[in-house]
């Protein structure tokens, strides 16, 4: 093991397992509680709001309060701080209430009176016409390919959306400095997105403003662009009210009302000659919402990662994000690449079946190596590991004895079945991104006392960056991990280094701070007072990306893995029973041990989740029907007792001590193995292609005749 790859007690241990950190709830003091006026309806017009006399003290407040623009500042400007005239989902924030106390301002929202005209809103996506964003790319040709096919295929895959479940609810606070600035905190990834959004939202110039995070407990990619929303609107009571407001999400609320998952619609037409696949067109369909937030960067990894780890010579891919009235959809760790691996790894598997070829073998003759094209006709630069991977997979768990056995006719009660999947997460930003438009900075600021501060924006959100940064100077210094800290960032204090989302922070930022670090080292003087920067700078093997052509090097390397997940079904209840989960994961050196594995398995957990018992049940009017952790089920560490995380390592020269992009990557691949594990325990006949494959699902299947 490197040195670096050593576990050391998490710097925010202590305070966050005795209670002392202070999340955004915490603070005490004249603190107004805000609560939003929220739409009854999927679409209407509102016509009128009457609001009763409110008593000293008590602020209501709509979009006539926005100072600036009544825009939300996320990619695009659709988004309102509140609503305009044409409410588009159940839930959409009309006006907020704010006051001392929060039983009053309850009773105040109780007695609004909203006169509403109900539009007919869309809520299916197989009818949703408006896209908010249309891609397309490609490569070869397919008519070609298809025409000396032996076999053509076409499946359609469907899956659902996902809540992030994150431990502390979303929670925003607002307050007015005496020197005219707006000082803007809570739970959040990205400090640099609120301060952009608020900045346009009170009209006050970046200067105006200044946004903290505060211990966050967790996010998942939930906290990437919605903190932005609540921010503005937060910021905008506390500019009218003149005091400090707060707002604070219950589970209800939080888990009705803020960005889950894209649910999709995938269509896949294969081309197979000689055991080989020749072609894939692939249409992807992704429920936006209502309006577009985060849509464009999901869809774009979403549709990039759509031919999976396979080579493809000839390749056609379209995504849309389509705008329906519901919440709109946001960032969930995968970003886009769980719904489209599921889809072309079930779909793999169906084609090995129709072959007569184990769904192994056959993946196996046609998964990409290093050196091979990518989807956007990029290169793999580096190694894929994915046989080693793969090989090491089984001889922890028997795969392929077992593949073959259960996938032989089954009696009896309970039934058996073994899944595999594989695939890799893009390392960082797609594309020209961190190039183009992040253009990330970080500095350090070394003390006369010999201690030293990371100065970089990225939040600590559990995947453990106030330690691994910490760790990276400390190590390039040679000084005691005690002599660097990394406060949480105020973009005060801090330059932008980025948004911590993409799994990038630690490989892009965390190498920053490497090599400014390096300068440190060299400029070092005793006693001083010493500030460093470090830009980024694009690594010059790439081949360059071009987003609107969707060519080139979608990103700088891969992290990689295998999965193998065993079930047994109890087929009298239609309960599936976790056997074993294993996975090899492949994120490069990892900066400390613990910290890396307890990402490999939570997210290999959440990944189990999103594809087993986490469905989303709306009603026919939009309404969102199990919003509570009794009716949404989470798993827990007692559903997955056999869950082995094993690290494979393939150092990227461009990361930090050869680290690549970790946290999203274990969740991805989950869904595929699970749902071939169920079907092959369903038997010969029975095709499953959507997820969430919960118990319900179970029965609906054993109950068809096949
Ligand atoms: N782990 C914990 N404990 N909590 C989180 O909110 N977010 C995930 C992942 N792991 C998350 C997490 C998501 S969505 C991302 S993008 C990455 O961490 C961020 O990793 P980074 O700091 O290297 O960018
Ligand atoms: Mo992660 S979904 O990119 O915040």
């Amino acid at each position: 093991m490197e040195k670096i790859s050593k576990s050391v007690v998490k710097k925010d241990h202590l305070p966050k397992i005795t209670g002392r950190s202070c999340y955004v709830g915490d603070y005490t003091g004249n603190i107004l509680t805000g609560k939003l006026l929220r739409s009854k309806y999927a679409r209407a017009k509102v016509l009128s709001v009457k609001v009763p006399e409110l008593p000293e003290g008590y602020f209501y407040v709509d979009r006539n309060d926005v100072p600036g623009d009544n825009n939300v500042n996320i990619v695009m400007d659709d988004t309102p701080v509140y609503a305009n005239e044409i409410v588009e989902y159940v839930g959409e924030p009309i006006a907020m209430v704010c006051g001392p106390d929060e039983a009053v301002v309850r009773d105040i929202l109780a007695k609004i009176e909203v006169e509403y005209e109900e539009l007919e809103p869309l809520l299916d996506l197989r009818k949703a016409t408006h896209a908010h964003f249309d891609y397309e790319y490609g490569k070869g040709d397919l008519e070609k390919a298809y025409a000396e096919a032996d076999k053509v295929y076409v499946e359609e895959f469907e899956t659902g959306y996902q809540d992030q479940a994150y431990i502390e609810c979303q929670g925003m606070m607002a307050e007015p400095e005496a020197d005219g600035r707006m000082f803007v905190h809570g739970s959040m990834q990205c400090a640099y997105y609120v301060h952009g959004a608020v900045a346009r939202a009170l009209g006050c110039g970046p200067s105006g403003v200044h946004v903290l995070q505060d211990v966050t407990g967790g996010g998942f990619g939930g906290k990437e662009a919605f903190p932005s929303i609540l921010g503005c609107q937060v910021a905008v009571a506390a500019y009218k009210a003149k005091q400090p407001v707060r707002c604070v999400f219950d589970r209800h609320e939080d888990l009705e009302f803020t960005s889950k998952r894209h649910p999709s619609l995938n269509t896949y037409k294969i081309a197979v000659k000689d055991g080989k696949v020749t072609a894939m067109d692939i249409d992807v369909k992704f429920n936006g919402g209502a309006y577009t937030t985060l849509s464009a960067v999901v869809l774009q990894r979403g549709i990039i990662a759509a031919s999976g780890v396979y080579n493809v010579p000839n390749l056609h891919v379209r995504g849309r994000a389509l705008k329906t009235n519901s919440t709109p959809s946001g960032a969930y760790r995968g970003f886009g690449a769980p719904q489209t691996f599921f889809s072309v790894e079930m779909f793999m598997n169906h084609i090995a079946q129709d072959l007569g070829k184990d769904s192994i073998d056959f993946k196996l003759d046609n998964v990409v190596k290093q050196g091979d094209g990518t989807s956007t006709s990029g290169i793999y630069h580096f190694p894929v590991p994915l046989v080693d991977m793969l090989n090491e997979v089984n001889e922890k768990t028997d795969l392929f004895r077992k593949h073959k056995e259960y996938s032989k006719p089954q009696t009896g009660r309970y039934r058996k079945g073994i899944g595999m999947s594989w695939y890799f997460h893009g390392a960082g930003f797609t594309g020209s991104g961190e190039r183009d438009h992040i253009k990330a900075v970080a500095k350090l600021h070394k003390y006369p006392d010999g201690s030293v501060e990371v100065l970089a924006c990225n939040g600590e959100i559990g995947q453990g960056l106030r330690t691994t940064f910490p760790k990276i100077v400390a190590n390039e210094l040679n000084i005691p991990l005690e002599k660097v800290y990394y406060n949480h960032p105020d973009t005060a204090r801090v330059p932008d280094s980025g948004p911590t989302v993409a799994s990038r922070s630690l490989m892009v930022v965390g190498e920053l701070l490497r090599r400014a670090a390096i300068k440190l080292r060299d400029v070092w003087v005793d006693g001083e007072d010493q500030i460093v920067t470090e830009n980024f700078k694009e690594p010059d093997f790439m081949i360059p990306f071009y987003i609107d052509k969707f060519h080139g090097d979608a990103y700088p390397t891969y992290a990689w893995a295998v999965n193998a997940i065993e079930v047994e079904v109890d087929t009298y209840t239609g309960l599936t029973k976790i056997v074993d989960a294993t996975g090899s994961f492949d994120v490069g050196t990892p900066i400390d041990w613990n910290i890396v594995m307890g990402q490999m398995e939570g997210g290999f957990l959440q990944g189990i989740g999103y594809t087993s018992t986490e469905k989303i049940y709306y009603d026919d009017k939009g309404r969102m029907r199990n919003t509570s952790f009794s009716d949404y089920l989470i798993p827990t560490s007692k559903d997955v007792v056999n869950l082995n995380c094993m690290l494979h390592v393939e150092k990227y020269p461009n990361g930090p001590y050869g680290a690549k992009g970790a946290g999203e990557l274990p969740l991805v691949g989950a869904p595929g193995a699970f749902v071939e594990a169920v079907e092959m325990a369903l038997g010969a006949g029975h095709k499953i292609n959507h997820m969430p494959f919960n118990a319900e699902e179970v029965m609906k299947e054993l109950s068809k005749e096949v």
